[in-house]
Order: structure tokens, then sequence, then C-alpha cells
């Protein structure tokens, strides 16, 4: 008897498992890529501070990196706010029930990380924003110590996608990477 309700997606041949459109994964990657560039800009944007608050200008490279810092952290808080939106929908929420063939264990851990990094990543650029743009103490200290929770919570994360790729070889990791290890 023919489905009534289909996992029909631009790209659902491809994995009977699929989760995530190639708009998702795509959406994933250059976020990714993107905090990558926040880590490597980071030194740039503390010494910006730094010289602010002695009321002297930066040089090229500390301009730079704080100029890349302040507008790829933007870019991040845009896609992720679309990435919410995306995971949201109710197509989406309805494929997640279709593959959720997991331990609640598993589910629960993945499911909390993810929620918090989403949290951490919209609250990054709000504090972001505070300590750049209205000198704020509170918006440094916090900044600071999210990018400590954020790097702990992509450590779990990656260690749970590799756990699901070496150890439980349940397709999970072929959801979002399509590199075969
Ligand atoms: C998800 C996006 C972001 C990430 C992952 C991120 C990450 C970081 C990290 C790791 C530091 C170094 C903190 C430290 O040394 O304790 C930093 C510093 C800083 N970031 Fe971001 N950032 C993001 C977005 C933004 C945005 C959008 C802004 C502003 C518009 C911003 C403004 C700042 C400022 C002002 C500092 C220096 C704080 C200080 O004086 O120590 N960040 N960021
Ligand atoms: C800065 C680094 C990363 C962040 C912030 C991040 C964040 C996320 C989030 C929020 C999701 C949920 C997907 C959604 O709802 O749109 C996800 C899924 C996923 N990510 Fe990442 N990720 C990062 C790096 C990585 C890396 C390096 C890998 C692989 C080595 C990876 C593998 C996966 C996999 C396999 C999924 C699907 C998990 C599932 O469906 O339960 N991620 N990631």
């Amino acid at each position: 008897m023919k489905d009534k309700n289909p996992i029909v997606t631009p790209d659902a041949q491809d994995s009977p498992a699929l989760v995530y459109t190639s708009v998702q994964r795509k959406l994933h990657w250059w976020v990714v890529v993107l905090l990558l560039v926040q880590w490597l800009a980071s030194d740039g944007m503390v010494a910006a501070m730094a010289l602010q608050a002695k009321q002297q200008s930066p040089g090229a490279i500390v301009f730079l990196g704080s100029t890349l810092h302040l507008f790829s952290g933007l870019a991040v808080f845009c896609l992720v706010l679309v990435r919410i939106g995306l995971r949201c929908t109710p197509e989406n929420r309805r494929r997640r029930q279709n593959a959720a063939r997991q331990p609640v264990w598993v589910l629960s851990l993945a499911g909390v990380t993810q929620v918090l990094m989403y949290v951490v990543l919209v609250l990054m650029p709000l504090t972001g924003m505070l300590a750049y743009f209205f000198s704020s103490d509170f918006g440094v200290t916090a900044h600071s110590y999210l990018g400590r929770g954020l790097l702990a919570l992509v450590l779990l994360h990656v260690l749970g996608a590799l756990f699901h790729r070496l150890v439980r070889k349940d397709g999970i990791w072929e959801r979002m990477v399509r590199i075969s290890l």
C-alpha cells in the first residue's frame, strides 16, 4: 500500500535516514567555518578593546581581526536564527521523530547538547554586542564564559558524532557529514 505520508525532500532518495535538508547541512558547515574565524580573530578583538580603553588606535592587523570578528559574529547570529527556524518547522520535527530510533539517553544527551549550543550561539553575539557597542563589563565577562561553554559543548558534540560513526555505525554521522571515516 502507498505511504500516505512519505518523507519527501529534494534529496530523500540519498538516504532513508535523511533528517536534514541540504540547506540545513550547508548552514551547519558554514557556521562551523565562521566559528573557526571567530576564534582565530578573537585575539584581535580583545586587543582592539584594550587599545580603545587606553584611547589608542589599533594597527592594521588588530583592526582587521576585530572587524572580522564583528562581521563574522553577526553572520553567525543571522545564520543561527535561520537554523533554529528551519529546525522548528513541522516538517523537520516530523522527520526527526521518524528517524528517532535511538536509546532515550542518546536522544536526550544529543538533544540537550544541540539546544544548549543554539542558546549559546544566540547569546554569544548578543553579549559581544553589549561588550563592543556599550562597553559593558557584564557583556565582556558573559561573552568570555559563554565562549568556554561553547568550546565544551562542541567537544561533546564532536565526540558524540564520532561515537555514532565509529561505535554505533547507525547513520547519524551521515546525516551531516558526507566524508566517510
Ligand atoms: C558566535 C559568535 C561569537 C563567538 C564564538 C565569539 C568568540 C569570542 C572569543 C572566544 C573571545 C575571546 C574572549 C576571551 O579572551 O576571554 C571574544 C572576544 C570578544 N568578542 Fe566575540 N564572539 C562572537 C561574536 C561576537 C560579536 C557579534 C561581537 C560584537 C559585535 C563580539 C565582540 C567581542 C568583543 C568586544 C570581545 C573582546 C572582549 C574583551 O574585551 O575581552 N563577539 N569573542
Ligand atoms: C562549531 C562546531 C559545531 C557546532 C556549533 C555544531 C552544531 C550542531 C547542531 C546545532 C546540530 C543540530 C542540527 C540542527 O538542528 O540543525 C548539529 C548536528 C550535527 N553535527 Fe554539528 N556542530 C559543529 C561541528 C560538527 C563537527 C565538527 C561534526 C563532525 C565531525 C558535526 C557533526 C554533526 C552531526 C553528525 C549532526 C547530526 C546529529 C543528529 O542528527 O542528531 N558537527 N551540529
